[in-house]
């Protein structure tokens, strides 16, 4: 205690004096400053928060979320109350896609975007906070891959899969944090990785595809670091085989089921939709503490 405090002993007359509060020293001030600023950027939920897993209120980007694991996170967001999600992908919506919007009327939208061309995604995020007046999540998720013998690989076909699977990932989340920054929403990131990423797909083989998942794991963990003082969490999910049109390979192999039997793991390919629930919990407020991990949702596969 300072010299100057007092516990608030009697005065002349016997009547309790008020207590004396001690000047606050120039460390204390830095460290109320300090806790301040720490409030304004921490990632802890309000006072208020319930500790539901919800994405009530929020609106989350989806790249490549027109169909496969994009439009299969999408009905799981919506499904657990985000506010709007909007679709970032190249073609033109699926049956499927406009099937989801009809049994979400109003809450699930596609804006044209090429994730490979930067202007188009800041295009993208603009008009969704014109439109929504925020976005609080943002999810890399737009990929393709090519099998064939290492060997085989030209310099033109490793560069369409970093384009599309690192670039196009890696200017999708500087492009939304700088706008978390300036809008102050502590926005989470969840980019889409692989099991590949580990290692080889023994069913398919893609060095420079195991590259490029591998790539968006590790600057996830770079970028949840350097973002940390903004709020902003950063994380990858790790699919295993799931059925969309990447794993196209299964259908023309007509001893799969046997394959799958001796691949180790559940000895069948994941829905879309059975990985929601992972990318829904990383974009809630749930998932405060959370950032800088990658979740597999891979049915034991990869997990040796
Ligand atoms: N399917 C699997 O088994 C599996 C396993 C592990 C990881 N993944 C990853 O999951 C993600 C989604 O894969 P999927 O199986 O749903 O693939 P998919 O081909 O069914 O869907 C990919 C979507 O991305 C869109 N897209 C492609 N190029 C784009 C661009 N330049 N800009 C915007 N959108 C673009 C496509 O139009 C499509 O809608 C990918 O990153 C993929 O590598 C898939």
């Amino acid at each position: 205690m300072s010299p100057t405090a007092t516990n608030g002993t009697n005065g002349a007359n016997g009547a309790a004096a008020p207590p004396v509060q001690a000047p606050i020293t120039g460390n204390e001030m830095l460290e109320a400053a300090h806790a301040a600023r720490a409030k304004a950027i921490s990632t802890l939920p309000d006072e208020s928060f319930d500790w539901r897993i919800t994405l009530e209120g929020k609106v989350i980007a989806i790249t490549g979320a027109n169909r496969g694991i994009g439009l299969g996170i999408a009905e799981v967001c919506l499904a657990n109350s985000a506010k709007k999600v909007y679709s970032l992908d190249l073609l033109d919506p699926t049956e499927e896609f406009a099937a989801l919007q009809k049994k979400f009327p109003n809450r699930l939208f596609y804006i044209q975007t090429d994730v490979t061309v930067e202007s188009s995604i800041q295009n993208a995020v603009d008009t969704i906070v014109e439109e929504s007046g925020a976005i609080h999540g943002m999810v890399a998720n737009a990929g393709m891959t090519k099998h064939q013998p290492a060997l085989d690989f030209s310099r033109e076909q490793i560069d369409k899969l970093f384009n599309l699977n690192f670039y196009g990932v890696y200017f999708c989340c500087t492009i939304v944090a700088k706008k978390f920054i300036e809008l102050g929403i502590k926005g989470s990131i969840v980019m889409t990785s692989s099991k590949v990423g580990d290692g080889p797909n023994r069913a398919a083989p893609s060095a420079p595809y195991g590259g490029t998942k591998a790539a968006v794991r590790n600057i996830a963990k770079t970028l949840g670091m350097e973002w940390a003082k903004y709020g902003i969490r950063v994380n990858t999910i790790s699919p295993g085989f799931v059925k969309t049109a990447m794993t196209y390979y299964v259908e023309t192999a007509p001893d799969w089921d046997l394959k799958m039997q001796y691949y180790g793991g559940m000895p069948r390919l994941a829905l879309p939709q059975e990985l929601g629930g992972a990318y829904a919990f990383l974009l809630s407020d749930c998932a405060s503490y959370v950032s800088g991990i990658d979740i597999p949702v891979s049915g034991v596969v990869g997990a040796w």
